[in-house]
């Protein structure tokens, strides 16, 4: 999943059970490629390089579980050509998983509303999510995902099962991250101070971090860099 060969860079920070998750916005991939006058498509291969050199090292520091925003619900807006690249590399890296699921520590999930992608691919992360079931370090991978999307399919999952009235806790088991805890700490790539439609329901009281550098120039320092600032901060949760 991460690339067997590489190891993870030596960690310099250790996490407790206070930051199990940790979320990453990908975003500035497009920007870092125009930078070199390359096309956009070109930023997406190198965070996607990048998406991988930093899950080792999340894993590697001590954090139970990942998730990264890879394609919205918006971002279909984008040119053909575009998301034509993005759907590539989605379908090159579920092959990748597909092919080393047994062999590292990694437990996949793809959450967003994946109905409308070939059937033989979902048949594909069907099967990897099932077989990694058992493995220790949880990553959800954000695809067609969007925050409004997951509450208003949840809310339609529960009608289905013949509820009328829902609470917090009904909508929090029908969501696509009900498997896991809510994030602890949610990092933003690229500079904008904004969810962009990103676990909206589950960032209710997430610690954000935002950093204008670039996804595909994200560093391991650049994540001990936010996992001391979620240090510093105290979470009161509405409490003094
Ligand atoms: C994030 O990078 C990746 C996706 C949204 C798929 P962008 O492609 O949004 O890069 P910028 O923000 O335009 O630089
Ligand atoms: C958010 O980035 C989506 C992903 C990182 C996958 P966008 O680039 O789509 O967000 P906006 O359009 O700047 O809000
Ligand atoms: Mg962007």
């Amino acid at each position: 999943m991460f690339g067997k060969k590489k190891q993870a860079e030596e960690p310099k920070v250790t996490v407790d059970e206070r930051l199990q998750h940790i979320a990453f916005i990908m975003d500035g991939n497009g920007r870092w490629a125009q930078k070199r006058g390359m096309p956009r498509e070109f930023g997406h291969t190198q965070g996607a390089k990048t998406f991988k050199k930093i899950g080792r090292y999340c894993e590697s520091i001590g954090i139970r579980y990942m998730t990264v925003y890879a394609f919205s619900t918006e971002n279909w807006k984008r040119p053909q050509k575009e998301v034509d690249a993005i759907m590539k590399l989605l379908d090159e890296h579920i092959e990748e998983c597909f092919v080393e699921m047994d062999t590292d520590n990694v437990r996949l999930r793809f959450i967003g509303n994946l109905e409308v992608f070939p059937p033989q691919l979902r048949e594909k992360m069907k099967r990897i999510e099932e077989s990694t079931a058992h493995k220790p370090f949880t990553l959800n991978m954000a695809i067609n995902y969007g925050g409004r999307e997951e509450i208003a399919h949840a809310c339609n999952r529960l009608i289905e099962q013949g509820k009328t009235k829902v609470t917090e806790e009904d909508i929090s088991s029908a969501i696509y991250t009900a498997h896991c805890p809510n994030p602890d700490l949610v990092v933003r790539t690229g500079g904008d101070l904004r969810t962009s439609n990103f676990l909206l329901w589950q960032s209710a009281y997430a610690e954000y971090y935002f950093t204008d550098v670039l996804w595909p120039d994200l560093t391991p320092k650049d994540v001990d860099e936010a996992v001391s600032a979620f240090y510093s901060r105290k979470r009161r949760y509405g409490g003094v």
